[in-house]
């Protein structure tokens, strides 16, 4: 989807583009100019595999303050963007046959990324409040399950799991000896009256049986220096820094000393741009309440929402373009199509009855790309 509204600017139309995951802020002053400064003074070297150990000290110490998580900084592993850090987990657990849990909706490349370790993925789909539930996952256990991915704040959907939804699953996977891999890459995004808590500060047992999933891309804005963290038991974290120094090597020197700036300087640039989110989350909050043909829980966190299509639209054809609405990615077709609207088909995250509306884009694309919506779907209604 986003290739296809690429090209279409190309074609010189203007679209409202609300598909991003990326923010659309610029990274921290501190990290840039620190990034600046390790070029000019020829820092761009390898480095150790598992990254800078000053930079593994000052990870264990963020995440000790900021998640209340007890890592040495030997069992912290710094990765080229969180993504690798996921796969590169996944890898190290999991064996050819095994069975892999994943809430869904959930984001793109988890399946892909069990399928790539030779195991088996399967989405257990959450409740209508997009949280997953503990009947659901025990439905879906196996003999063979060796570990669930958990997303909170998730992407596609923007749910923050509760404590108790966390520490049930936490409890239920220790029971099953499941490991789990909890992504928090959008962990400091969270709005209004949320909190943001890990399955792991929750349940210290579980650390044990743990590996937890960070990086820069989304709070500090730092997409394109790829630069991700994880924290693991000591050998795990260990067999990680050895796969990545056969995979890929030390991650940039030049992006881990800007991390390393960022962590110790970026709080401030951290927080106004999670108070942006936020007043635009509200934005697509209050547009969404008056569109009766979706369905939507409030998102909590990272910058997504995800509506799901109601019966009332169900069926129906767009007088634009002649099309019947039959799932989210119909809608999506229609709004690209007639009113160069780009929003992501629900089905790329397991869930064509819905999609994901970004709201990592400037105010004034906000609100004119959910009128856009709120009048299309109102000519279908009443087509
Ligand atoms: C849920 C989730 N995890 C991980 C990532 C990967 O982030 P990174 O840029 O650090 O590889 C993304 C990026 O979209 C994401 O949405």
């Amino acid at each position: 989807m986003i290739a296809r509204v690429k090209e279409m600017q190309a074609d010189g139309i203007d679209m409202l583009d609300l598909t991003a995951g990326e923010p659309d802020f610029t990274p921290p002053s501190c990290a840039e100019k620190a990034g600046i400064e390790a070029i000019e003074l020829g820092k761009g070297r390898y480095t150790p595999a598992a990254g800078l150990m000053e930079l593994r000290i000052e990870v264990a110490k963020h995440i000790r303050e900021v998640y209340g998580l007890d890592y040495e900084p030997t069992e912290i592993v710094v990765t080229h963007g969180a993504k690798i850090g996921i796969a590169q987990a996944l890898l190290a657990l999991v064996q050819k046959g095994d069975h892999v849990l994943m809430p869904s909706p959930c984001w793109t490349s988890y399946p892909e990324m069990v399928r790539l370790a030779e195991a088996e993925p399967e989405m257990v789909p959450c409740g209508e409040n997009h949280l997953p539930n503990i009947a659901d996952l025990e439905a879906a256990r196996r003999p063979n399950t060796r570990a669930i991915l958990l997303n909170s704040p998730c992407n596609p959907t923007g749910a923050v799991y509760p404590v108790e939804t966390l520490s049930a699953i936490g409890k239920w996977a220790l029971e099953h000896d499941i490991w789990v891999i909890s992504d928090e890459i959008y962990g400091a995004l969270v709005y209004e009256i949320a909190e943001h808590h890990s399955p792991i500060w929750i349940l210290p047992a579980l650390r044990e049986k743990a590996v937890w999933i960070g990086g820069m891309s989304k709070a500090y804005a730092m997409t394109g220096w790829r630069m991700g963290f994880l924290a693991a038991p000591a050998p795990i974290a260990k067999a990680i820094a050895s796969l990545q120094s056969q995979l890929a090597g030390s991650p940039s020197a030049i992006s881990q000393l800007a991390t390393l700036a960022a962590l110790r300087d970026g709080d401030l640039d951290v927080e106004s741009m999670r108070r942006a989110f936020e007043g635009r989350c509200k934005k697509v909050v209050q547009a969404l309440g008056t569109m009766p043909d979706l369905i939507c829980p409030v998102p909590e966190g990272a910058f997504y929402a995800f509506p799901r299509l109601a019966d009332t639209i169900i069926g129906k054809t767009d007088p634009a373009t002649g099309k019947t609405i039959q799932s989210g990615d119909d809608l999506v077709e229609v709004l690209i199509e007639a009113d160069h609207v780009a929003f992501v088909a629900g089905s790329a995250f397991g869930a064509p009855d819905s999609f994901r509306i970004s709201f990592a884009a400037a105010d004034d694309v906000i609100e004119k790309a959910m009128a856009k919506l709120g009048a299309r779907l109102q000519a279908i209604r009443e087509n």
